[in-house]
């Protein structure tokens, strides 16, 4: 079921960054009041990634993708795919800001997309076929974003911020993305942002009846197209938007196709997907493939496993597709850089987070400079005459 020439196309690197601050679920349930277990249980969530004022999509972008351009150079890439729902402008791409930051060949295309979480997707999807038809040219697909809810209302326990760079090209070292995949798209209003607005609005229990629905509709696309048994797969990666939604949906799946659905059962399908997302929140594009980042950095060895995917995003497009883990994959994983990224954060205090949250630019076209609040390489310096302005250390 390979796709593609020679040893097929899929993930040859993958690196993510957050973000410099980080509120705890326990600052979050003293200053609210709830009962903690709420979060740690019953949402599966214990902090969430803060963006600091000189931070956003492009920043975060520009470090997830720093270290894979460090080890493979950039010589090969002539398309830069940048997924994100918590889009900076509604012309440029960001993308054209980090192929700036990173130094990227000017014979290249840089395009955004958007469609809710799913965007990353679409955008390793899209690469799959661009490297198909040239197996010498590598793309790089960027999910960035930042999960903003408006402050006091259900959603804000389920914020976060991140992103993840993963390099697409043929013969790769770390999963090969094979066919078929299964598709679903449904016209809910689950979750979704007006240009006017910079908080998602949200119905929350229709978002995950919806969601639900859509892994039915995949799964039952995805056999439908002779895919892979639902035994046969070593693990599964769900988009996360908490991480109880990963145990609600992969109940359903098993229900849904008569197997057993025991608390063993779904631990051992995606018992070590949740690390990195249990800690940094809702990263929208990037969720699923943080998701891929904690099962390759703490499962025992995968080489030739299929991990199932399942990418949902509101509104609603999702699909599940599989990846054989790549023998020899454990020499490239950057584990250690992964944990360093989440440890490295500093932690808020209510009052702090709540101020950053209330944070925007004036919109007069005046100069903004931005307070130094980030200690890594890329930050936005400031907003002058309606334009980003951004540095590299
Ligand atoms: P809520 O009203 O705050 O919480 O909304 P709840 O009352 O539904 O409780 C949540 C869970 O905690 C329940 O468990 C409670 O029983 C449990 P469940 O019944 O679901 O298994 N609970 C406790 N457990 C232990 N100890 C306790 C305790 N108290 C309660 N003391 C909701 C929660 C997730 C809806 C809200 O946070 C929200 O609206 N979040 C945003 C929407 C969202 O994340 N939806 C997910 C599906 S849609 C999606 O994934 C797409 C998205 O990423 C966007 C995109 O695609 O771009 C969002």
């Amino acid at each position: 079921m390979a796709s593609g020439p020679g040893k097929g196309i899929g993930i040859h690197d993958l690196s993510f960054a957050t973000t410099e601050f980080v509120l705890s679920h326990a600052a979050l349930a003293a200053y609210n009041g709830t009962e903690i277990g709420k979060y740690h249980l019953g949402i599966g969530q214990e902090s969430m990634s803060v963006p600091a004022a000189d931070e956003d999509i492009v920043t975060l972008a520009a470090a997830a993708a720093a270290p894979v351009i460090a080890r493979h150079g950039s010589e090969n890439i002539r398309t830069v795919v940048f997924a994100t729902e918590s889009s900076i402008d509604q012309a440029k791409a960001a993308g054209v800001y980090v192929h700036s930051l990173l130094g990227l060949p000017s014979a290249a295309r840089v395009v955004e997309l958007k469609q809710a979480c799913y965007g990353a997707t679409a955008g390793l999807q899209f690469a799959l076929g661009l490297v198909a038809r040239d197996p010498s040219q590598q793309v790089l697909v960027i999910a960035s974003d930042v999960s903003k809810y408006e402050l006091d209302s259900p959603g804000e326990a389920t914020q976060g911020a991140a992103a993840v760079a993963m390099l697409v090209g043929a013969d790769p070292a770390l999963v090969r993305i094979e066919g078929p995949s299964g598709l679903f798209t449904a016209d809910v209003m689950d979750f979704w942002r007006p240009n006017y607005r910079t908080e998602a609005l949200v119905d929350g229990q229709e978002s995950i009846h919806a969601y639900l629905q859509a892994v039915e509709g995949c799964w039952k696309d995805y056999s439908g197209q002779g895919g892979h048994a639902l035994e046969e797969f070593a693990a599964f990666c769900y988009h996360q938007p908490f991480t109880k939604m990963a145990y609600k949906a992969h109940r359903h799946l098993l229900e849904y196709c008569g197997h057993d659905s025991g608390k063993d059962a779904i631990e051992a399908a995606l018992g070590h997907t949740t690390a990195y997302n249990r800690v940094i929140g809702n990263s929208y594009t990037a969720s699923v493939y943080l998701a891929l980042a904690a099962l390759l950095d703490q499962a025992e060895d995968l080489s030739g496993r299929p991990v199932g995917f399942l990418s949902y995003g509101s509104g609603s497009v999702a699909e599940f597709f599989a990846g054989q883990v790549v023998p020899g994959y454990r020499a490239q994983l950057r584990t250690a850089e992964h944990r360093a990224v989440i440890e490295r954060r500093r932690p808020l205090d209510y009052a702090d987070y709540r101020e950053l949250h209330e944070r925007s630019f004036p919109t007069d076209g005046g100069g903004y400079p931005t307070p130094v609040q980030t200690s890594g390489d890329f930050r936005l310096a400031a907003l002058h005459g309606h334009k980003r302005i951004y540095q590299r250390r």
